[in-house]
């Protein structure tokens, strides 16, 4: 992992000590990514339970969008977990579980994200939760099950990957960054983001397609990719790999996109991110 120092913080752990960042935040945020913690890691648990056995798989919103019984299950034990835990809070989760809170605070969770990574084996899978605090992302929490590595940040307070401060690269030059992008489940959109990537491909050093936009984030933030755009992600993709990339020093913006639902989502070094967007306006990414 590059730039890693101790931040004496193991994953999980509701106990904080002197040295971490994280021990001069308030003691509600606190509260909140121990918790985050917590739900991720027994999420992880229920994926590798899940990869011992035969899996029952649906479609969902056409033949490759894959959902699992692993999906579901992982999502249940989070929601019912915090609905002992936080009965006030809010909830908003991809497989469905949604209710309103009183608290303020509201869990925006992907129980598994990277579903067909996992369904196949790839190495590429995670658990997402976000929490907002009057409307205000501020905790970010993507556990990625599949190689055992917990990524967290608290707004204002930095970003960590199993305990120890991870930073975006320094990075101006398109030519040399290494970018990763998603694709649509639907196919038409498909096609569209297939003649753009056609574009950028001779433009940059590089593409990567991990099949989890949570874990991008989470790469851009640790310096393992320079920048990341994908249209079509929903809150529960992005919001705690946004939290986690922003603390870990690079810029995160949601333009208006040309194709598809909602804007599009770009991640890049503040150095790299004006070239970035022209690149993606001149090739018909994004408006
Ligand atoms: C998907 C992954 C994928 C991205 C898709 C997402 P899921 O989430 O993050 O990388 O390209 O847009 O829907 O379906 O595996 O939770
Ligand atoms: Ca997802
Ligand atoms: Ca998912």
């Amino acid at each position: 992992m590059a730039n890693r120092r101790e931040e004496n913080l193991e994953p999980g752990s509701a106990q904080p000590t002197r040295d971490s960042r994280f021990s001069a935040a308030s003691s509600q945020l606190r509260e909140l990514v121990a918790l985050a913690s917590d739900l991720a890691h027994a999420a992880g648990l229920v994926h590798a339970e899940g990869l011992r056995r035969t899996l029952t798989l649906a479609a969902k919103s056409s033949p490759t969008d894959l959902v699992s019984e692993v999906d579901r299950q992982s999502e249940r034990m989070i929601v019912e977990r915090l609905s002992v835990l936080r009965p006030d809070d809010a909830v908003m989760a991809e497989e469905g579980a949604s209710r309103d809170g009183t608290s303020g605070v509201r869990w925006v969770i992907d129980p598994l994200d990277g579903t067909t990574n996992y369904v196949y084996g790839y190495p590429a899978f995670a658990v997402s939760i976000a929490v907002d605090i009057d409307g205000k992302f501020q905790i970010g929490v993507v556990y990625d099950s599949s190689a055992g590595h917990c990524y967290r940040a608290i707004k204002g307070f930095g970003a960590f990957c199993d305990g120890s401060p991870i930073h975006a690269r320094e990075q101006s030059e398109l030519a040399q960054s290494l970018v990763a992008t998603g694709f649509s489940y639907e196919a038409g959109q498909r096609e569209r983001q297939g003649s753009t990537l056609a574009l950028i491909l001779g433009r940059v050093r590089d593409i990567r397609r991990s099949g989890s936009a949570a874990l991008d984030l989470c790469h851009v933030a640790a310096g393992q990719l320079d920048a990341l755009w994908e249209l079509d992600n929903a809150p529960w993709d992005y919001a705690a790999g946004s939290v986690i990339a922003i603390e870990a020093g690079a810029e995160v913006v949601f333009p208006l996109a040309t194709h598809g639902r909602g804007p599009a989502v770009v991640a890049a070094p503040h150095s790299l991110m004006p070239s970035f967007l022209s690149l993606l306006r001149e090739t018909g990414a994004h408006a």
